[in-house]
């Protein structure tokens, strides 16, 4: 390799700036410059940086000093900028932002750095690697969210509600089992999340612009260095390959789906209709106006910034299915809303957590209302199944005595023998204890059913599934 730095002349300020006498519009240079946004990424930069001084160096590209120059230099811009953000418009982007300093610190070394590689594999690869960390730190909040769920779960094992369908009272539950209900949903967000991280677990980096890379640099041990789990395959889909971003956004809208239908029970229950629980002062808020007020809003924007949620994900497939094949400037774009949804996830997960844990069930008022008798009208159907009549004529005749009890004004269980058996012959004294809320929910001992024995192994193997997750000891955690 024969090295003439000294004869060459400097490169202008842009990095691109070559061909280019006038300079850009000055709108323009703001609507193009990135640097506001994917400044965040300085430090998933500089590791790249780092891991391609090394390619470069072992390729032969860079002699044994300016390898070390640039290596000392990017360790002393780790600790400069440590917690800092790049001031505006200083470069064009994150990745002209490192070469720009490089050059300051280390001279010609620092024109040698961009030798085969591309803005456009190197922002593919510092978003995934940024993504990749992200999800890390959202996963453990979510584990966090979880527990405190458990906690709840545990603390009100084996006090009944009804259970609602179309908002009406249906069959009586177990409040565990309502809140068990989310455990089940949050764990299929958690696989999501999981999923995401391994999409965005490739390597883009080598790609070049779109064609590959012409010099020898070794991507798999480029690949290791990142903390990569495989090198991407086709050079021209890696630079514009943002399917991981569409299932990061789709992993995020759901869990924010579940949050809010979660929001939406326990905005209802905390209303003085229901009055089943109260959420504390930490999430709720006064009325400037009437004093008496206590609103859930905590709960009510975990609800709303779920639309924005969903939003994001629509946003990133509106902007991608239109490119042509390679990198396009469209895809600057997809970087604010993703930060936007990683910031906004990590404040939801807490905020939820924190309502879990500053809300207190009105055991009472839950358990009267699921005193209700006529939760248990399905088990006196089942009643007359067991007596041999088949369902559907059990069902009219529960239909039956249930609205004769109505116009009298009786609860089910108060209605005499001699009522029950001007409907049915087979009615008998059995039908009392048959008819009790306790006999009614451990009948539904089945795999999934609100019986209390199945709810307490359910909570045992949630605290099982989730105990790893929040150590940070899971399998892909490690
Ligand atoms: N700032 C750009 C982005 O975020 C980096 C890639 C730019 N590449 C280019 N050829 N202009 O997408």
């Amino acid at each position: 390799m024969s090295r003439t730095d000294e004869s060459t002349p400097k490169p202008p300020s842009k990095m691109w700036g070559g061909r280019f006498r006038q300079p850009p519009d000055a709108d323009f240079e703001q609507l193009n410059e990135s640097l506001s946004c994917d400044g965040r990424m300085l430090p998933e930069d500089l590791r790249l940086n780092r891991a391609w001084a090394d390619a470069l160096r072992e390729a032969g590209l860079l002699t044994e000093e300016e390898k070390s120059a640039l290596v000392q230099a990017l360790e002393e811009l780790e600790v400069e900028w440590s917690g800092k953000k790049p001031p505006p418009l200083s470069a064009e982007d994150v990745h002209s932002f490192v070469e720009a300093r490089l050059v300051e610190k280390v001279g010609s070394a620092g024109y040698r750095i961009h030798t085969g590689r591309s803005r456009n594999d190197q922002v593919a690869t510092d978003t995934r690697l940024h993504l990749k960390g992200a999800i890390a730190g959202l996963k453990s909040l979510l584990a966090g969210l979880v527990a405190e769920l458990l906690d709840l779960a545990d603390s009100a094992f084996g006090l009944p509600m009804p259970g609602f369908t179309h908002m009406q009272r249906a069959q009586p539950i177990l409040f565990s089992h309502y809140l068990l209900s989310f455990e089940v949903m949050l764990d299929r967000d958690w696989t999501r999340l999981q999923q995401s991280a391994a999409a965005a677990d490739c390597m883009p980096l080598g790609s070049g612009a779109l064609a590959g890379c012409a010099f020898p640099v070794g991507r798999l041990r480029l690949a290791a260095a990142l903390g990569f789990g495989e090198v991407s395959r086709n050079s021209l889909d890696a630079v514009s390959d943002r399917d991981f971003l569409c299932d990061f956004l789709y992993a995020a809208a759901m869990l924010m789906m579940h949050l809010s239908r979660l929001a939406t029970d326990f905005i209802l229950f905390s209303s003085r209709e229901f009055h089943f629980l109260q959420m504390g002062d930490s999430v709720t808020t006064g009325s400037s106006l009437m004093p008496q007020k206590r609103n859930p809003d905590a709960m009510e924007l975990v609800r709303g910034k779920a639309a924005g949620m969903e939003a994001r994900l629509l946003g990133m497939m509106s902007l991608l299915r239109g490119l042509p094949s390679g990198y396009n400037k469209d895809l600057q774009e997809d970087k604010a809303p993703v930060f936007a949804a990683i910031d906004e996830l990590g404040m939801i997960l807490r905020v939820t957590r924190r309502a879990l844990s500053d809300t207190r069930l009105n055991e009472e008022a839950i358990r009267l209302a699921a005193a209700d008798s006529f939760l248990l009208a399905t088990d006196l159907a089942d009643y007359l199944v067991e007596k041999g009549i088949p369902f559907r004529q059990a069902h009219h005749v529960v239909g039956e005595v249930v609205s004769y009890a109505l116009e009298r004004e009786k609860e089910l269980t108060a209605l005499t023998m001699e009522e029950y058996r001007k409907f049915s012959e087979v009615f008998r004294d059995d039908v009392w204890s048959w008819l009790s809320l306790e006999m009614c929910l451990e009948r539904r001992s089945r795999e999934g059913g609100t019986a209390p024995e199945r709810v307490r192994q359910e909570l045992a193997e949630a605290r099982l599934r989730w105990a790893p997750r929040l150590a940070g000891t899971a399998p892909a955690d490690r």
